[in-house]
């Protein structure tokens, strides 16, 4: 846990995966748009200039019942978002100002 604490300090403030997992036999979040969600959450990243936030694609994250889900590093908040809006709390208020979206949390 502190290694990968002081390789955050080091290189990311944040680190947020975004599931992109997409599969024909079950519920998955690509099926509600996560790739195009965690491309927007990109670009906003980008455009307010955040510097040491870093934004990935993961593979199925297991909670997909739940999706579509994205996990924040170095606290490991789980949310779960449904559109650009959502998106731009979870950035506004967890990346630029510390506070947990409580009502995203899942
Ligand atoms: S497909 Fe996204 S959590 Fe499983």
């Amino acid at each position: 846990m502190f290694g990968y604490l002081k390789f955050m300090s080091d290189f990311y403030q944040y680190h947020l995966f975004f599931c992109t997992h997409e599969r024909e036999d079950k519920a998955h979040c690509q099926e509600h748009g996560a790739m195009s969600l965690r491309n927007y959450a990109k670009q906003r990243v980008k455009e307010l200039k955040l510097k040491k936030v870093r934004i990935n694609n993961s593979g199925c994250l297991n909670r997909c019942a739940l999706g579509p889900m994205l996990v924040v590093y170095p606290e490991g908040v789980w949310y779960q978002y449904k559109n650009s809006t959502d998106i731009d709390e979870i950035i506004e208020s967890h990346i630029m100002q510390g506070q947990i979206v409580k009502r995203l949390q899942r």
